[in-house]
């Protein structure tokens, strides 16, 4: 039975390593079993680097030729670099060793969104279809170090594609196909891609979505982009211009099934992946080839302790960063089987997820605190009846996951399951801070400890002194680099000095603030800047007011993130209407402009960026000298008027009780 401390604040409960993972006679010895061997690894990878990370990197990847020297410069002058002289292929390490030694082993296991059509595909097709798909590439001139957007569903092109960029040295830059045609055409012109990849239409959850028509919308403004290859997802008649657009499976069939990969240096550029800051301009963040490849390999060989024959599941959309490390690169280097889930949670039932762990026999399940708050408010029911006896383990990442979620979470496991919280970023491109699942115990909602070769600090934010021993709460920094960290911000070095090795020089700032409890364990607190956190969803605040700015009615915005029982945080944004324009609570009109206000965040950035609140105001709290102050917004929407501090600083404190009477009113 399993230990039930639920009633303990979360800090005092601990949850030892379930009993089952380490029964010989159940399941493969993991690869770390006990909390003595965690830590001589870590205090090895931290004392030394160069033999602890040059011996990962000889076991866990395939080279053509072997590098010289396992590090070179650090966080301190911004001139990171790792396993230097080496040359291999990520393509090469994720499909080709594998389709030689196994080529009718499943690589992918396709769950479309109808559930009965899933479909396998083997190392030995995927490797065919890479080497058509990169052909097709280079036909169309596309060279090592260009970059091609992929702008798609989730569909095995969409693996395909990414896996025939890295083939030819290509960077892809993948947009999540939720955003607007105007957020597309941001990051095609900022990464100044030549080629689109596509699909006709998409399937989400029943729904279609018309990707083609927002991919022409975006590409109206897109000089530079010569070709679109397009997959068929649904088959529909989409417009195709002439001279740009074709089938991608035409294109493909021309092309030989065999091509040779692309030597690659270590630190040639591998991908850049657009993720948003503190201001409204997205950044194009660039991984490195061997460091990414290691840091995706390393995490899924011992956060998830893959073993041979198991069936790794990672739910998240491959156009965020968990979708490249945890769906394509992680696993399909050590020749995994993983799936790609194209559907929703709900669809069509709560019980897809547990149908799907039953029917593909999945060992690692990878998800969301939002997906699991969403499904735990459905009911117990969904849950029951299905044989989830494969599973050994469970993740969740995006967010900070509340110890409640983390119980039913855990409780699926049936108190067989290790569940790993595991926490990271688009920049440090695999877990930093993570149980790991036969050597650390847990505690819910606590990411636990950092991972091999992450050195933690929590800093005093005014000070940037280092806040020693535990019982600690500040910023969450690392001391120094390890090979999976992003090198720099496509086309401008300087903001990735200024954004992560400047604030506190010499530190990798990660944005979030966080507490090392009194046994020494790390919770994170959530971001500390203006980024806000939508169902694991990035998002600036700065880019949804520039969005909302734009607007002909609008004269100034603050957006903030209010809490949310299950998406974690929600957009709530004060808009203050330009003189003449009459605002009036509960009347058409004034609804009719809220409506408008959320359609035009949609527009610019995607649906997943639509306010949940909109209030239109007068005024907004400013300083004297004109700061707006945020945090003022945060607290009443928080319905915490009575303690908003001293607000005699403001230029008309009048203001405060009116927007605390709107905000009720709403
Ligand atoms: C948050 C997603 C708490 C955090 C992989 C971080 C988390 C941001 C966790 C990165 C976690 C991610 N616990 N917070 N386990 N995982 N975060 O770049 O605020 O999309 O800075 O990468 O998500 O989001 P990103």
């Amino acid at each position: 039975m399993m230990a039930d401390h639920s009633e303990l604040p979360a800090e005092e409960q601990l949850y030892p390593v379930p009993a089952h993972l380490l029964d010989a006679s159940q399941c493969p010895k993991p690869w770390v079993s006990s909390l003595e061997q965690y830590k001589e690894m870590h205090r090895q990878s931290i004392e030394n680097p160069d033999e602890f990370f040059g011996k990962e990197a000889t076991e866990l990847l395939s080279w053509t030729t072997p590098f010289h020297k396992v590090h070179h410069g650090g966080l301190q002058h911004g001139d990171i670099a790792w396993f230097l002289g080496g040359q291999l292929n990520a393509s090469y390490n994720c499909v080709d060793r594998h389709a030689m030694s196994n080529p009718d082993k499943i690589a992918i296991i396709y769950e479309a969104d109808e559930p009965n059509q899933s479909e396998n595909i083997t190392y030995g097709e995927l490797l065919r279809r890479v080497c058509q798909l990169a052909g097709a590439l280079r036909a169309r001139g596309i060279r090592k170090g260009d970059t091609v957007a992929i702008y798609m569903p989730m569909i095995p092109e969409a693996v395909v594609a990414l896996l025939a960029c890295t083939r030819i040295g290509a960077l892809h830059s993948v947009v999540f196909a939720g955003f607007s045609a105007e957020a597309l055409r941001d990051r095609v012109q900022d990464a100044s891609s030549r080629v689109v990849l596509t699909a006709d239409q998409g399937k989400r959850g029943g729904k279609t979505i018309e990707t083609k028509r927002i991919v022409d919308d975006a590409l109206k403004s897109c000089p530079l982009v010569e070709t679109v290859l397009v997959a068929q997802r649904t088959g529909a008649q989409v417009p195709m211009k002439e001279g740009r657009d074709f089938w991608l499976a035409d294109e493909c069939s021309k092309q030989p099934g065999y091509i040779d990969p692309e030597p690659m240096h270590s630190e040639d550029p591998m991908f850049l992946l657009y993720t948003s800051g503190s201001t409204g301009q997205p950044k194009g963040v660039m991984h490195t080839t061997a460091g990414y490849l290691l840091g995706a390999a390393m995490t899924v060989k011992y956060v998830f302790d893959y073993h041979p024959g198991d069936i790794f599941a990672c739910m998240a959309d491959v156009g965020w960063i968990t979708g490249h490390t945890y769906i394509v690169y992680g696993p399909l280097s050590l020749g995994a089987t993983s799936v790609l889930f194209e559907s929703i949670p709900t669809y069509p039932t709560p019980a897809r997820y547990w149908e799907m762990i039953a029917k593909h026999k999945i060992t690692q399940f990878y998800t969301a605190p939002t997906a699991i708050r969403a499904l735990r408010r459905l009911g117990d029911d969904w849950t029951k009846g299905h044989d989830l006896s494969s599973l050994r383990i469970l993740g969740t990442v995006g967010e900070p996951i509340n110890p409640e979620a983390w119980h039913w979470y855990n409780d699926i496991g049936q108190g067989k399951c290790a569940v790993v919280d595991t926490y990271w970023q688009t920049e440090t491109g695999s877990h930093i801070i993570t149980p790991l699942p036969g050597a650390i115990a847990t505690k819910p909602g606590s990411a636990t400890v950092p991972f091999f070769g992450i050195d933690l600090a929590i800093l005093d934010p005014v000070t940037g002194k280092e806040l020693e021993g535990n019982n600690v709460t500040g910023v969450l920094v690392v001391k120094r680099d390890w090979p999976s960290i992003a090198r720099t911000i496509y086309g401008n070095h300087q903001r990735f000095l200024e954004t992560y090795l400047k604030p506190y020089h010499g530190y990798y700032f990660t944005g979030d603030g966080a507490t090392r409890d009194k046994d020494g364990y790390i919770w994170i607190r959530g971001r500390v800047d203006d980024v806000i956190n939508v169902s694991g969803h990035r998002l600036s605040t700065a880019e949804i007011e520039s969005a909302l700015i734009m607007h002909h009615a609008v004269a100034e915005t603050a957006v903030i993130g209010a809490n949310d029982d299950v998406t974690g945080q929600c957009i709530h944004a004060f808009v203050c209407v330009k003189p003449g324009i009459s605002i009036i609570p509960g009347h058409a009109s004034t609804l009719d402009l809220s409506k408008e206000l959320v359609l035009q965040v949609r527009k610019v950035i995607g649906p997943f960026a639509a306010p949940k609140k909109i209030y239109l105001v007068e005024d907004l709290p400013k300083t004297r000298s004109g700061k707006l102050m945020r945090r003022i917004l945060r607290k009443i929407v928080a319905g915490e008027s009575d303690s908003l501090g001293d607000i005699s600083t403001l230029a008309d404190p009048s203001v405060v009780e009116v927007l605390i009477q709107r905000v009720a009113k709403s």
